[in-house]
């Protein structure tokens, strides 16, 4: 296990030197993909590209399940769930909160997750059973049990332009019970500044396994819980510890929308 995290470690910090090579600069080559709020640039590609080959020589049983590149089939058990940079419409902009986020599942439970957040040189890493770390440091989600005091992060569904089922009924709810709402821009950031008490909570709908999978596990092994609140909008969660959670759980809606256009 060490040496696999110690691989997906190297692996992150390449894909983040990458990406901060691109950075702020001309050459991004910023394209279109669901529609025309859904961004990829050369950064994202490059970034893929170096992650898949890197398992391919290091572990060539393994399958990888890659943002963009989809699925690679494996012939071991073990699968590494990618998403090479989580929070592309920040890293488009110039805007600085955007990570790399590498999991490695092994029969579908996921052993160890690395988020790397190359601008802020923050690198989350939690292997299972065995805590959650910030740049070697132990990190534990927050104390807060009182919502009026807590600091949270959400984030909108990439069909909001055709879709009214776009999280404001549940923003709504919780602005005016918390102290803040944030919308960071990168869920995998969210859940690892949620392990590491840096936010009280975090809730989204409609995420993937690549968004979500690294993270999941470090705010598991920072004391905190993730829990779904829905099943029909992908991947739906909030985050934070247990009291908060089941707190925000409450204000969350675990329905379809249900209104008319
Ligand atoms: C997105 C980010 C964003 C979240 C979106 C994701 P991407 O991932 O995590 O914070 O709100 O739902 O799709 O496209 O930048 O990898
Ligand atoms: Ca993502
Ligand atoms: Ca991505």
């Amino acid at each position: 296990m060490t040496q696999m995290l110690d691989f997906a470690r190297a692996c992150a910090r390449e894909a983040g030197r990458i990406q901060l090579s691109y950075f702020r600069g001309a050459h991004l080559n910023i394209e279109t993909k669901f529609n025309l709020h859904d961004v990829v640039t050369v950064a994202d590609k490059e970034s893929e590209r170096y992650i898949v080959d890197a398992i391919a020589k290091s572990y060539p049983d393994h399958a990888v399940l890659g943002e963009e590149s989809g699925m690679h089939a494996g012939h071991s058990d073990y699968r590494w769930v990618i998403d090479p940079l989580d929070g592309t419409t920040n890293y488009s902009q110039g805007l600085p909160v955007f990570s790399v986020s590498i999991a490695l599942q092994y029969r579908g439970e996921t052993l160890l997750g690395v988020v790397y957040a190359p601008y802020l040189d923050e690198l989350y890493e939690a292997c299972r059973g065995r805590g959650a770390r910030l740049n070697g440091r132990p990190i534990r989600v927050s104390d807060k049990s009182d919502t009026q005091r807590s600091v949270v992060a959400t984030g909108f569904p990439i069909d909001k332009d055709r879709n009214p089922d776009n999280n404001l009924d549940n923003l709504s709810r919780i602005l005016p019970r918390v102290r803040g709402v944030r919308r960071m821009g990168s869920a995998a950031y969210d859940l690892c500044a949620v392990a590491a008490g840096f936010l009280d909570g975090y809730w989204e709908l409609n995420l993937h396994e690549w968004d979500v999978c690294a993270g999941t596990l470090i705010v598991t092994e920072a004391g905190g819980e993730v829990r779904a609140f829905r099943t029909d909008r992908n991947i739906s969660i909030v985050a934070g510890n247990p009291v908060l959670v089941a707190q925000l759980s409450a204000c969350l809606s675990d329905k379809p929308w249900s209104g008319t256009l």
